[in-house]
Formats: structure tokens, sequence, C-alpha cells
């Protein structure tokens, strides 16, 4: 079946069943391979978008359950030229090790402070619920508050 979707502003229509998870469609169909599969249930937030600029695991969402032409980003588009504060503030603070979580991170934080710009600690630990297998926690959590103007301090 034929879904219509608009990904990082641009629309694309994507030929698959129904039942095929959307990180599949955005890793497989579209080619944005910055958005990782990591435990295929929901658990960790490595296939982590944005569905109507909420933060979803798409690896838990069927195509089928997806409106037509509703407007995913992915890590690929949340900024044209990696100048989304987040990713500023990402180089600032060194955050990443291997990486693989990264994706899933930024765009669940970006997710975090289109809803709330100034998070403190406790928002930031309440809505990062991302794992990462090299620890990066501390540096995500500085990271997330420069980039809403605390400069990194706590
Ligand atoms: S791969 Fe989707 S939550 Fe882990
Ligand atoms: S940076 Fe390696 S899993 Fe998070």
């Amino acid at each position: 079946m034929s879904y219509l979707l608009n990904v990082n502003g641009e629309n694309r229509v994507i030929d698959v069943n129904g039942d095929t998870p959307l990180l599949w469609v955005v890793r497989e169909n579209l080619g944005l391979t910055g958005t990782k599969f990591g435990c295929g249930v929901g658990l960790c937030g490595a296939c982590t978008v944005h569905l109507e600029g909420t933060a979803v695991r798409s690896c838990t969402v069927p195509i089928r359950a997806v409106s037509s032409n509703s407007r995913i980003t992915t890590i690929e588009g949340l900024s044209k030229d990696r100048s989304h504060p987040l990713q500023i503030a990402w180089i600032a603070e060194q955050v990443p090790q291997c990486g693989y979580c990264q994706p899933g991170m930024l765009m669940a934080a970006a997710a975090l402070l289109r809803e709330k710009p100034e998070p403190n600690e406790r928002d930031i630990d309440t809505a990062m619920t991302n794992l990462c297998r090299c620890g990066t926690y501390p540096r995500v959590k500085r990271a997330i508050l420069r980039a809403s103007g605390h400069n990194g301090r706590t």
C-alpha cells in the first residue's frame, strides 16, 4: 500500500506493507540511516524521531498508524547545517562516545526543549529515558542545560 509522508520537509510516497515499522521505512525505504535500531521493542530510544513534533520510538509505530501527510523529522532534519542549539551544545560538551544512541538522544532532547524551553534537572531526568551503553548521561544533561541557556552549569 502507498503512504504519503512529509519527511524533513519533503513529501515522500512509499509503498510498503502496513505492518512495517516506521523505523524501517525511515532507514530502508527513505535511506535515512541516522535513526538507529537498538532493541526493536520501544525500550532504548535509539530509533527516536518526531511525528508531528512529538518524540516517538519509531520501531513501535507501524506505518499504517501514521496519518497521511504526517510531518516526520529525523536526525537528518534537525537542522540543515548542524546549527540547532542542541547540536552546538553536544559538541561543546563532547557528549558522544561510540555515538550509536546519540541521534535518538538528540531527538528526544529536541522534543523536550520544544515543550519546555528551560527544563530543570528533574525535567530532563523525566524526559530523557533513552539508554546509552557508554554512560554519556551526565554530559547529555549538561548539553541540554547549555542549549536551554544555562550554559551547562547546574
Ligand atoms: S530500537 Fe526503538 S526503542 Fe529501541
Ligand atoms: S554513546 Fe555509545 S551508546 Fe551512547
